[in-house]
């Protein structure tokens, strides 16, 4: 399969201010990652809170440069492009995250949000094409006419999500990082945005990192997913594949510790039950990241550094009592 973004070996550590006479520290965000996204797939990221996800989200939208590694777009090193391409792939690669307020300009009108995307894609178009297009894009979502000259503040959660997600599309992207995008709504929202989002990838045929802490959403949106840990992709594979028979200890306890898995999923091994905290990002330990946690790490966990490794064609792993 072909891959639309390519993340190679990529890097992000953010320093941390100390005093001048200490030695400097990071907090090591991503951690020398690989990455592949196919032409039309919908990859699940998932791991806990201050795992990376966003940070990977961030740099693979272009927003956050790496400090090492890149990341290409069909063979384009994003973050190396002369000024007529990045234009073009700029608008490739859209982004929609969790809090729709902090990008909706309370402001402007959705006629005027949604505009102002439009118009990057297409300065050439009139009063009369954007208006036209603008309703379009609120149909797209699920939104009727009536909300073109409403304010951000006049809309529910639920809508502005919507408005968020019409924005990334009127510059007709072809992968869409949706980073938590449903987190912050109810429940019953929640699944009407998810059925707007799934019925987009389709009719758009997007290829689309979702980033969630919600099993449930994974199982039911994703056909691959990528485990995180403190900055590693730990584990990768086909969604059946990994809500079946997940390889690593850290995929079994985020599957077990996951009520809305529980039900869909096939692995229910109690051992696995989530225990402590991850460790600090800025000091992680030497050797497996995951072995102060692991109820199955034994003494060479904590000095071999376990790589990410094929145990078939399409699941990888980084643990060495599954490898070994
Ligand atoms: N701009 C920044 N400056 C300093 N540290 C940062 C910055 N952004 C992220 N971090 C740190 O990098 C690590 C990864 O953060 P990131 O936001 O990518 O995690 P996440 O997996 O998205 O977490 P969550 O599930 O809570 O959204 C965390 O330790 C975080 O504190
Ligand atoms: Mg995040």
């Amino acid at each position: 399969m072909e891959a639309v973004i390519k993340a190679i070996n990529v890097r992000k550590y953010f320093p941390l201010s100390v005093g001048i006479f200490s030695a400097k520290k990071y907090v090591r965000a991503i951690d020398n990652v690989d990455l592949e996204l196919y032409s039309g797939e919908v990859l699940a990221l998932v791991g806990e809170s201050g795992s990376g996800k966003s940070t990977l989200g961030r740099v693979i939208v272009g927003l956050q440069k790496p400090d090492a590694g890149e990341v290409l777009y069909r063979g384009h090193n994003i973050y190396k492009l002369n000024n007529s391409l990045a234009k073009l792939i700029r608008h490739k690669i859209q982004a929609v995250f969790q809090n729709p307020d902090s990008s909706l300009n309370p402001r402007m009108q959705i006629f005027d949000i949604l505009s102002e995307a439009l118009l990057t894609k297409n300065p050439e178009l009139s009063k009369a094409e954007l208006l036209d297009g603008v309703v379009r894009l609120l149909r797209t979502v699920g939104l009727s006419d009536d909300h073109v000259f409403k304010y951000p503040h006049e809309l529910s959660g639920g809508e502005r999500q919507r408005i968020a997600i019409a924005r990334a599309l009127s510059v007709e992207p072809e992968v869409l990082i949706a980073d938590e995008i449903v987190s912050a709504l109810d429940v019953s929202v929640r699944a009407q945005v998810m059925n707007v989002l799934m019925d987009i990838i389709d009719k758009y045929r997007l290829s689309v990192i979702f980033i969630t802490h919600d099993m449930g959403l994974v199982w039911s949106i994703s056909d691959r997913v990528a485990v995180m840990y403190l900055g590693r992709i730990v584990e990768i594979g086909p969604t059946e594949e990994i809500f079946k028979s997940p390889l690593h200890p850290y995929t079994k306890m985020l599957l077990v510790s996951s009520p809305t898995a529980s039900s869909t999923m096939a692995f229910k091994d109690l051992r696995f039950k989530a225990r402590g905290e991850p460790p600090s990002p800025i000091d992680p330990p030497k050797g497996c990241k995951f072995v102060t946690r692991c109820p199955l790490a034994d003494e060479r966990c904590n000095v071999i550094d376990p790589q990410l490794n094929g145990v078939s064609e399409n699941h990888k792993v980084a643990c060495i009592k599954v490898n070994s």
